[in-house]
């Protein structure tokens, strides 16, 4: 018993629980998973898992993202990078629909899945679904000699280490991480993408691992007092725009996991069309506003929550004057590009879900009626 212990702590590397260990191994394996892959000065990609179904990817006529939970809200960031990035037509499923819904595929398909287990069942059963109408599929999976990377035509691994806290974190960022790459990737082969753009946004992603540890080194006790004046909140909305908009249903997705509160994420703009009508005084509302090309779009709709008595809570960008004022809270993370910023916002969101969690006194690294990998229907 008492070497059980012992290990149990050894593994966690002097950290409370596996979750937080991982939230602050971010720095380190979201460098692992572009370290040879980018060459900032050039600046060069190197994916070669992409290399091998070039031909396949510059005929497909558009790319099918398949995942669940947090991998699926990797997919969908990846999605408006891709269309934006590479001009091809991207759809983004759910495995769990998509396996049974008798899609339209055929050998023109190339078919990106995102596992970090690479064993959850539906994926895999929806990936060899495809793979036998002729579709080539592309693994992005954290777990090495897994069953989804086995079965893949091509891949690239996200390189994050295991993953023990069962809601999902550094392998989230991970699977970012390559997705971008992909992205960049795709864009330069199809030329697609200017040397000033590639320039500017691998200089963008080779900075990430160094705003994250800003992020870590300067905000823990700003996001656990956050946390300690909003444990009793009975729902929270997170809400977003354009690339947030993913970030905004992953904090909603972590903190549902580890705090059992209810909450919701949703496009900042659809808000109108329903869950405007639950905003009193009593909800928090966690607004993903770092600079980008929606931000006075985001701000508006921040004002339309705060006449409405909505406690705001706002991920800002450092430097934000306007948002931070309209905020009772503020989140704050380094400046960066609009495409990598997504990658800084969902870190202080990780955090609020995990000290939430340890303020309501709940076990973070196993929360109830969840699994790590779900590898039954
Ligand atoms: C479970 C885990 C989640 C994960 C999802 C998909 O629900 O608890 O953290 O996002 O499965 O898992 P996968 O291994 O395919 O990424």
């Amino acid at each position: 018993q008492r070497l059980d212990l012992d290990l149990a702590a050894i593994e966690k590397g002097g950290y409370e629980h596996f979750m937080l260990k991982e939230i602050f191994e971010q720095p380190q394996t979201i460098f692992d998973s572009f370290r040879g892959r980018l060459d900032v000065d050039q600046p060069l990609l190197t994916l070669s898992g992409l290399e091998t179904i070039k031909d396949k990817l510059l005929a497909a006529r558009r790319i099918i993202i398949v995942a669940c939970g947090t991998s699926w809200h990797a997919g969908l960031l990846a999605e408006y990078l891709i269309e934006e990035l590479c001009r091809v037509n991207v759809e983004v499923e759910y495995a769990s629909e998509f396996r049974y819904r008798n899609p339209i595929i055929d050998e023109n398909d190339v078919i990106i899945a995102v596992s970090q287990s690479g064993e959850t069942a539906d994926t895999l059963v929806a990936l060899e679904n495809a793979k036998k109408q002729g579709a080539t599929i592309f693994g992005i999976v954290n777990v090495v000699g897994s069953s989804i990377a086995r079965m893949a035509d091509a891949g690239a691994y996200t390189h994050a280490g295991p993953e023990i806290g069962v809601a999902s974190t550094k392998a989230f960022t991970a699977q970012l991480v390559v997705l971008e790459l992909f992205a960049l990737k795709l864009a330069e082969m199809k030329g697609t993408i200017s040397t000033a753009r590639l320039r500017e946004l691998t200089a963008a992603l080779h900075a990430v691992p160094e705003q994250v540890q800003w992020i870590l080194d300067n905000q823990l006790e700003n996001i656990k007092q956050v946390a300690a004046k909003y444990k009793d909140a009975r729902d929270f909305l997170f809400l977003g725009r354009g690339y947030n908009f993913p970030i905004a249903l992953e904090g909603a997705l972590k903190l549902k996991e580890i705090s059992y509160i209810h909450a919701e994420g949703y496009p900042a703009a659809e808000m109108k069309h329903g869950p405007i009508a639950l905003v009193d005084e009593n909800l928090p509302v966690v607004f993903v506003a770092t600079q980008d090309p929606f931000y006075e779009k985001v701000v508006s709709n921040m004002q339309e929550i705060r006449a409405r008595k909505g406690r705001l809570i706002a991920v800002v960008s450092e430097g934000d004057t306007v948002a931070e004022q309209l905020a009772e809270d503020v989140l704050t993370v380094p400046k960066s590009h609009e495409m990598i910023s997504p990658l800084l916002a969902v870190i202080p969101l990780q955090l609020l879900s995990y000290y939430v969690g340890i303020e309501l006194q709940l076990d973070v690294d196993k929360p109830r009626n969840l699994a790590k990998s779900v590898t039954v229907e």
